[in-house]
C-alpha cells in the first residue's frame, strides 16, 4: 500500500479546469490498479501558506533548521510522510501558480527533506521508492518536447527541486493546446490518456 498525496495548485474546480479533469481521469485509472492506496488531497489555495517572510527566518534555528513546532516544519514533515505525489497545476505565464512555489519554500527544509553533508546538500527522501507526476494543461502547444520547451519553467524546475530532496522519479501528464478553438475535438483523447496513465502508474 502506498500513501498518495495530491498537491493541487489550482484555484478552480474540475469542470472549469482541464488539468483537474486530467487528474480525475488519472485517479479513476490509478484507483483501479491500486485499490488499497490511501489518497489525500492538499489544496494549496485552502491552506494558510504565505511567501517566506522575515518572521519565518527569525523563527528558524541558528543553523537554519526549523524548530519542530514551527508550522513550516509541519508542512515539510507531512510532505515527507507520503510515497507518491500527484502535483496538479495550470500553466500560468510559462510556470505554475505562485502558491506552489510558496509551498515548495515550506517543504524544502534542512534536516527534514534534505541535509548538509561534507559533500554538499543531500536529499533525505532518496532510496525510499518515492515518485511524482506533474499534471498540467497549457493553452499553447510545444512546451514539452517541442519548440517552446526552452520556456517551460515549471516541469524542469519541479524535477530539479524534487530531485534535490531525493525524489528522482518524476514524469508528467499534459493536455496541450487548450486555448485553441478546436481543442474540444482532442479533449476526450487527453482524458483517455490520463486514465491509461493513472492505470499504469
Ligand atoms: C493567468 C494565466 C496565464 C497563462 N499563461 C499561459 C502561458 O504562459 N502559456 C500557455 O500556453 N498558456 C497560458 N495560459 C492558458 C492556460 O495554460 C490554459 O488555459 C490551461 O488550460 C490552464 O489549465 P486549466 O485548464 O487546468 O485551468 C494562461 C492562462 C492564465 C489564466
Amino acid at each position: 500500500m502506498s500513501k498518495v498525496l495530491i498537491i493541487s495548485a489550482h484555484p478552480l474546480s474540475a469542470p472549469e479546469s482541464i488539468s483537474l479533469q486530467l487528474l480525475e481521469h488519472f485517479l479513476k485509472g490509478y484507483s483501479e490498479s491500486h485499490p488499497s492506496d490511501e489518497i489525500e488531497t492538499l489544496n494549496l489555495y485552502d491552506e494558510p501558506i504565505d511567501f517566506l517572510r522575515a518572521k519565518d527566518f527569525a523563527s528558524f534555528n541558528d543553523d537554519d533548521t526549523i524548530p519542530a513546532k514551527n508550522p513550516i516544519a509541519e508542512y515539510s514533515r507531512k510532505f515527507a510522510s507520503y510515497d507518491t505525489y500527484l502535483l496538479v497545476a495550470p500553466m500560468w505565464n510559462f510556470l505554475f501558480p505562485a502558491i506552489l512555489k510558496a509551498y515548495i519554500d515550506y517543504i524544502v527544509t534542512a534536516e527534514i527533506t534534505f541535509h548538509y553533508t561534507s559533500n554538499g546538500p543531500e536529499g533525505l527522501l532518496k532510496n525510499k521508492g518515492k515518485r511524482a507526476i506533474y499534471i498540467t494543461a497549457t493553452g499553447g502547444i510545444g512546451y514539452f518536447d517541442g519548440p517552446l520547451s526552452a520556456i517551460n519553467y515549471g516541469y524542469p524546475y519541479l524535477k530539479s527541486v524534487f530531485g534535490f530532496m531525493g525524489i528522482d522519479i518524476m514524469t508528467y501528464l499534459v493536455a496541450e493546446g487548450t486555448a485553441q478553438a478546436e481543442y474540444f475535438e482532442k479533449k476526450d483523447e487527453d482524458l483517455i490518456r490520463a486514465y491509461e496513465t493513472g492505470k499504469n502508474f
